[in-house]
């Protein structure tokens, strides 16, 4: 069973203890005694326990709850919130279960509510409204989208959730063109801790649907998220490998493409360098919403030699998959993010250590197959104003674009066993803190962590700044008074004390 485990790594992330009240067998057995919840309580040693818990994409992260929930309707989650509430039960929430830290979105000492069997997707043509269910994958969505010819700003994995990306933000392949997943929330469906259902938009509860574009778990539970579709279903994109000599032209385009990505906004950009357990690569992937292939932005991209490519134009649902990420499920996996100036030092600079701590993790675990994964994507002022004329989100990235395209990286550490993870995270940290230092040194740190990338030791919602955390924390107290979400919630991250 993967459960949970004691590195420096996790120990950062802690769980809050439990409060009064609230125990194992009051919690579990009052749920389980609400007819409606019959057959979706799972305990402990059964095969639908143990099944779940291998549903996780981060062994981390799949700890063990005195018992799971898993609501088929908004009406079971209201009846749960009145359980969680009534008799002061901790609990976790997860829905697609793709954040990686301990303690993301599940719990040990409470009850998980697993939203994955309310993963339904419908579409209204008139209205051009997905209704997606939180507890749908990406892949699941665009694959029931995709008969209308449409999709949605949705995630560029399949496997990824849509509970948690959407209401921590939501990098997309339509992004520049569209904003984060979240600024193209029509209409939350919330779940409160009272047990009452709400919408939540521009016209009714606007400061609970701002609050949610950016402030995941800590107002209430999302049952239904209506999101304005994008009206084609279709991509140019995919991977483009190259020899690691190639680096300084690789990243030097990449700076380029950024500064001039407001003026062509269906072309995006990642560039990533990767250990994958055997050797180093160094690789793009390139996109164009209006599947316009070989877009004038990608000219320098072209321009360099590369070793392999899979780009081509399809169904998003159809070329989605390909881009699932770096591992399989249920290895031990930690994401930690970061957000500097377009400045090309940093990219070499993240490069350099890549190397240096591969090398480092080698020594100290060398039965270990590990892979080190980093990735540079821009932020950029387009991709902000989308998010202001669609009302506006939690992620206080105004001021963060104000001088110009940003550089948002990402390190994905993923190994094999708890005891390997035990000697690679404290390198992982390190490596980590060297990028934070010398951005801060050279003067071009930002100091904001993406939520949906972010360690759990990262705080992104206090470095959305004092404005957001305002509105944050008024949206709390009004939807969420008796502070069910902020107390009783062991799993995700919190609003600022
Ligand atoms: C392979 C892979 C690819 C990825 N690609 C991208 C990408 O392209 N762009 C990007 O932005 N991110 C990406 N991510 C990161 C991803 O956005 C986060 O991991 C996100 O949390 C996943 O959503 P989930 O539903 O699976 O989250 P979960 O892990 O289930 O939940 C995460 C948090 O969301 C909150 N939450 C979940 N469900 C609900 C709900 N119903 N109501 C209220 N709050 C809820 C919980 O409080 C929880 O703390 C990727 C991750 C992986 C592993
Ligand atoms: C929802 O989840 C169930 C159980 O995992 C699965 O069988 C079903 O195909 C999913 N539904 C959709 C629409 O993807
Ligand atoms: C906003 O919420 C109200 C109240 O529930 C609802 O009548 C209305 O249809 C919602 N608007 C959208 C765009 O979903
Ligand atoms: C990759 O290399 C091939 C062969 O040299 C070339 O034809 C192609 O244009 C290159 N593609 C990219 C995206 O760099």
């Amino acid at each position: 069973m993967k459960v949970s485990i004691a590195s420096a790594l996790v120990l950062a992330a802690a769980v809050p203890a439990a409060t009064a009240a609230g125990d194992a067998s009051c919690c579990c057995s009052a749920l389980a005694a609400i007819p409606a919840l019959k057959g979706k309580v799972y305990v402990p040693e059964s095969a639908k326990y143990e099944a779940r818990l291998q549903t996780y994409y981060s062994a981390n992260a799949a700890l063990a709850p005195w018992c799971m929930v898993l609501p088929e309707s908004t009406k079971d989650v209201s009846s749960i919130a009145k359980v969680i509430s009534n008799k002061q039960c901790p609990f976790g929430m997860r829905s697609g279960a793709h954040s990686a830290w301990k303690g993301s979105n599940g719990i040990e000492k409470g009850v998980t509510i697993d939203f994955s069997y309310m993963n339904a997707t419908t579409y209204d043509s008139k209205k051009k409204i997905a209704s997606i269910q939180p507890g749908s994958n990406w892949g699941e969505a665009y694959e029931a989208l995709n008969k209308y010819g449409v999709a949605a700003v949705g995630g560029r994995a399949s496997v990824v959730g849509v509970g948690g990306f959407t209401t921590g933000g939501g990098y997309s392949f339509h992004t520049n063109a569209r904003g984060f997943s979240c600024d193209n929330v029509a209409n939350f469906e919330v779940v409160l801790a009272d047990g009452s259902i709400v919408n939540a938009n521009k016209s009714k509860n606007a400061d609970l649907w701002k609050a949610l574009k950016g402030g995941s778990g800590n107002f209430g539970f999302v049952t239904r998220i209506d999101q304005y579709v994008v009206e084609s279903n279709k991509l140019w994109g995919g991977f483009v490998t190259y020899d690691l000599s190639e680096r300084d032209t690789v990243f030097q385009s990449y700076i380029d493409f950024a500064e001039n990505m407001d003026s062509d906004l269906a072309s995006q950009l990642i560039v990533s360098v990767q250990w994958d357990g055997t050797k180093r690569l160094l690789l793009s992937v390139l996109s164009n919403s209006d599947a316009i292939d070989n877009a004038p932005a990608f000219d320098e991209m072209f321009a360099i030699a590369n070793t392999s490519t899979t780009l081509s134009t399809g169904d998003i649902a159809d070329l989605v998959p390909q881009f699932t990420g770096p591992t399989p499920l249920g290895l031990y996996a930690n994401w930690m993010a970061g957000l500097t100036s377009n400045d090309i030092r940093v990219m070499k600079f993240v490069e350099r250590k890549h190397l240096e701590y591969v090398n480092k993790m080698k020594a100290a675990a060398p039965d270990s197959v590990f892979s080190v994964l980093v990735q540079f994507q821009p932020v950029t002022q387009s991709m902000v104003q989308h998010s202001s004329k669609a009302g506006g989100n939690v992620l206080g990235l105004e001021d963060i674009v104000a001088d110009g395209a940003t550089i948002m990286w990402l390190i994905a550490v993923t190994v094999d066993t708890e005891a390997n993870q035990k000697k690679i995270a404290p390198l992982t940290l390190q490596y980590r803190n060297a990028v934070n230092a010398y951005a801060t040194k050279i003067g071009v740190n930002k100091n904001w962590n993406y939520l949906n990338y972010a360690l759990g030791d990262q705080e992104p919602i206090k470095h959305y700044g004092a404005k957001s955390v305002k509105i944050l924390k008024a949206a709390a107290k009004k939807y969420d008074p008796k502070a069910v979400f902020q107390k009783l919630r062991g799993s995700g991250f919190k609003l600022p004390a």
